[in-house]
């Protein structure tokens, strides 16, 4: 079965934008879990343009799915992670200026730091997911930092789709073989929506989790957040 969990991300930029706490991310968090959903994504970034620091603290009680953290391994961040213990942090290479994230790791390049950081999680319990693009080198790189999971970055996928499905699947189909080959679990991330998410799910083994933000809340504002999920669901089924 393939877990979905919803990046709250965009409820944070549109509460952050009036000031005062409506939309209430909490909130949100709580129904998205009512409504099905099997985790809750969020991304805090040092500038606090959508999830704080403090929204973390308030939401991880209320959290009795999975709260994936994910973001660039800072030490303020590690901290941060580690201190509320998360179920899952994904590593991520973003500098603090990005928009969002734009590539994954280079696992071989930064081997020594991935090794260390996923070591300290491991260490508090905390399950590992690293985020990399449909490589086999970048794949095999990740294994050999010790994490439990790895992120595929899917933004190159969705942009293919609606050209040439197959061609745009056959990568993640490859990477995804290849994980679960060297012990991997497999998640995937960026850009999955409505529309490709169905297919994804259907040629790519061993999936476990999908992490789902910008389209899933875009679609809420037509469908209404519990349908929403519903139908993000009925696409992994
Ligand atoms: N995975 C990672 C690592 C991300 O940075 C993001 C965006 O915050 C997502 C998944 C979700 O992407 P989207 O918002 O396009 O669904």
């Amino acid at each position: 079965m393939t877990t979905l969990s919803v990046n709250i991300n965009k409820i944070a930029t549109l509460r952050n934008s009036r000031g005062g706490n409506t939309p209430n991310v909490l909130e949100v968090a709580i129904n998205c879990q009512k409504f099905g959903a099997q985790g809750i994504t969020v991304h805090p970034r040092p500038d606090e343009r959508h999830i704080r620091k403090q929204d973390v603290f308030d939401l991880r009680p209320h959290i009795n799915t999975e709260l994936n953290i994910e973001g660039y391994p800072s030490p303020e961040f590690i901290d941060l992670v580690i201190a509320v213990k998360a179920h899952q942090v994904t590593l991520v290479p973003d500098d603090a200026s990005q928009l969002t994230s734009d590539h994954g790791w280079d696992t071989i390049k930064h081997h020594a730091f991935l090794k260390e950081v996923v070591a300290r999680f491991k260490a508090a319990g905390i399950r590992t997911s690293i985020f990399v693009d449909p490589v086999a080198a970048m794949i095999n790189g990740a294994k050999e930092t010790g994490t439990n999971r790895i992120e595929l970055y899917t933004e190159s996928f969705a942009k293919l789709y609606p050209v040439d499905p197959l061609r745009a699947v056959a990568p993640f189909k490859e990477s995804a073989l290849l994980a679960h080959q060297l012990g991997l679990g497999i998640n995937a991330g960026h850009d999955l929506n409505m529309k490709n998410l169905r297919f994804f799910s259907d040629h790519v083994p061993f999936l476990d989790e999908v992490s789902i933000g910008h389209a899933l809340i875009a679609d809420a504002l037509y469908l209404g957040l519990k349908n929403t999920i519903q139908e993000y669901l009925s696409c992994l089924k």
